[in-house]
Parts: C-alpha cells; structure tokens; sequence
C-alpha cells in the first residue's frame, strides 16, 4: 500500500506532533526523493542545504547544475548561456538528460533534494516515471513516492529577498543583505572569500523569472496536487520556521516502513 504525505500531516507537523529523530540518525535513515517547489527566492536553494546538512542526502539544484555548465564554457553551458541571462527555462531533454546523470551518483542511495526540478509539466512527467519505473526500488516502495512540499511567499518578499540575496562563490553560502546579513560586508563568514550577486538577481531578469514561474512551473504543482502529494507551507515565516516543518516531514516519511 502506498502512503502518501498530504496536508494534514504537514498541520500535525506544524503543531509539533510529531516529535523530531535524533540528528545523528537522520544521518542513516532512507528519505527517498525530496521535491522543493516555490517560485525564484522562495528559499529552496536555503532549505535543501539544511535538509543535507541533518539528513546527509545530496542537494540536486539544476540551476547549480546549469550555472556550473556555463562556468566552464562547456557545449550544454553555451547554449543555456543566454536563457539564464533572460530568465527563461533551458530545454526539457537537456534538463532531464542532467538530471538522469546526476540521479545515477551512488550519494542518492538514500535519498536526494531536487532544488528546481521539475520545473515544467514535461520535466514533472518524465521524473515521475522515473520514479515509477522500478529505478529508484533501492528506497523501498513507499519511498519512491516523493515528498513535494511548496513555499508559498508574497511576491514584494520575493523581489527583496532577491535583490538582496549574495552568495559565496567558494562553498556556495547563500546571504542577504536584509534578513540573514554576513558578519563582515560583503565577506564570507566561513571562508572569507567576497560574496557575488547572481547575473540574473537584476530586476529586470527577476520580473522575468517571476513571469516564466507562473506560466511554465505553476503547472507542476497542479500535476503533483491532482495525486494528493503537495504540501504547501507558508514560506514568509523564518526560516527556522519553515526548515522546522520540513525536517518534520521528512522524518516522518523516513520513520515509514
Ligand atoms: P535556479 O537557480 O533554480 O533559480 P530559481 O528557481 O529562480 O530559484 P532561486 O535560486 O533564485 O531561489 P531559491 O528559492 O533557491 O531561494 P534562496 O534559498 O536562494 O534557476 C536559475 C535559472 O536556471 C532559471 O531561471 C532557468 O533559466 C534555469 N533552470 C534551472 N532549473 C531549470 C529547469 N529545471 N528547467 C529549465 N531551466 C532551468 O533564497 C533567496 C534569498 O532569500 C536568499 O538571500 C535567502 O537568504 C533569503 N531567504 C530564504 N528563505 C528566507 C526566509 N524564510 N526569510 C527571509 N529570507 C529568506
């Protein structure tokens, strides 16, 4: 029997029901898949680096993915070049082919977070016959049924926590100059390397992702709601608040059999 994750554990989860596990066993248990869904500065990139921090799973964000190809100039980088500059969406073989490379990776075993993927109906389609397909029975079969939770945020919030966010080009640390500032301006608080805005945080690209996330990835969440798999947290609250409820979730499907 299949058991899915729906709203009314995310409200017993939110109430503090359902009581977390030692961190040191996070770090063994099988999590299966984890889905982050939220429009560009919900706090995806944020929380899945907490969620690999306790569980120990990798983090999958296809935009690193992407970023990381046009960083090294490579065939697939050059074409995405452009598209990230204008805020639109790479194409779905691309993005899934990169996916399925990564997906193969043996730190997956557990478990893995997808940051940004699926980003459009194809992608959800294709990732959930992957799933379907007998690929991923190493997690047992309850836990090939993913956890789908989505960040809602009000769009003002979104605009500033993205022109606001700065990151660390050595270990990746995401900052914002507003709600979670570095020690030092401008500086790293782990390796002291000087922090980077992202090409396309300028406002004029962030109103075009905001646009292509309504349009293209709004439908994903429809498509993993029509089987009962979203849960939808409140993503304006701290993040403290919100990686609460996720850790809580998610130790509750790792605790099924
Ligand atoms: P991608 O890198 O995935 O960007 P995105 O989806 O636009 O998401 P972001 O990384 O901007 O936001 P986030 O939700 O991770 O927020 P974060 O945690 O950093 O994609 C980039 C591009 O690559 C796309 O535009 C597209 O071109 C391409 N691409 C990627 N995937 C693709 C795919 N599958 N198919 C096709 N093309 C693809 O938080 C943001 C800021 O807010 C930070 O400063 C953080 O500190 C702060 N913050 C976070 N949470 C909170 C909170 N609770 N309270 C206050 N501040 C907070």
């Amino acid at each position: 029997m299949k058991v899915s994750l729906h709203a009314a554990d995310a409200s017993r989860a939110a109430d503090g029901e359902t009581s977390f596990m030692d961190s040191s066993q996070a770090q063994f248990v099988v999590v299966g898949p984890v889905i982050l869904l939220g429009a560009p500065g919900a706090g995806k990139g944020t929380q899945a680096k907490r969620i690999v921090e306790r569980y120990g799973i990798p983090q999958i964000s296809t935009g690193d993915l992407l970023r990381d190809q046009v960083k090294r100039e490579t065939e697939l980088g050059n074409q995405a070049k452009a598209i990230l500059q204008g805020g639109g969406l790479v194409g779905d073989d691309l993005v899934n082919a990169m996916v399925a490379d990564r997906l193969t990776q043996s730190d997956c075993e557990r478990g893995f977070v997808l940051d940004g993927f699926p980003r459009t109906a194809v992608q959800a389609g294709w990732l959930d016959g992957q799933l379907q397909s007998g690929d991923f029975s190493r997690f047992g079969t309850l836990k090939t049924m993913p956890i789908v939770a989505r960040m809602d945020v009000d769009y003002n919030q979104l605009i500033r926590r993205l022109t606001g966010r700065r990151s660390c080009p050595t270990c990746q640390r995401i900052y914002n100059v507003h709600f979670q500032p570095p020690r030092v301006a401008e500086t790293c608080d782990v390796d002291g390397s000087q922090l980077i805005t992202r090409n396309d945080d300028r406002e004029e690209v962030i109103a075009e992702r905001l646009k292509t996330y309504d349009a293209q990835t709004k439908p994903v969440s429809d498509y993993f709601a029509s089987q009962g798999k979203v849960v939808v947290l409140d993503g304006d609250r701290p993040m403290d608040e919100v990686t609460a409820e996720l850790f809580r979730l998610l130790d509750m499907q790792a605790g099924r059999a």
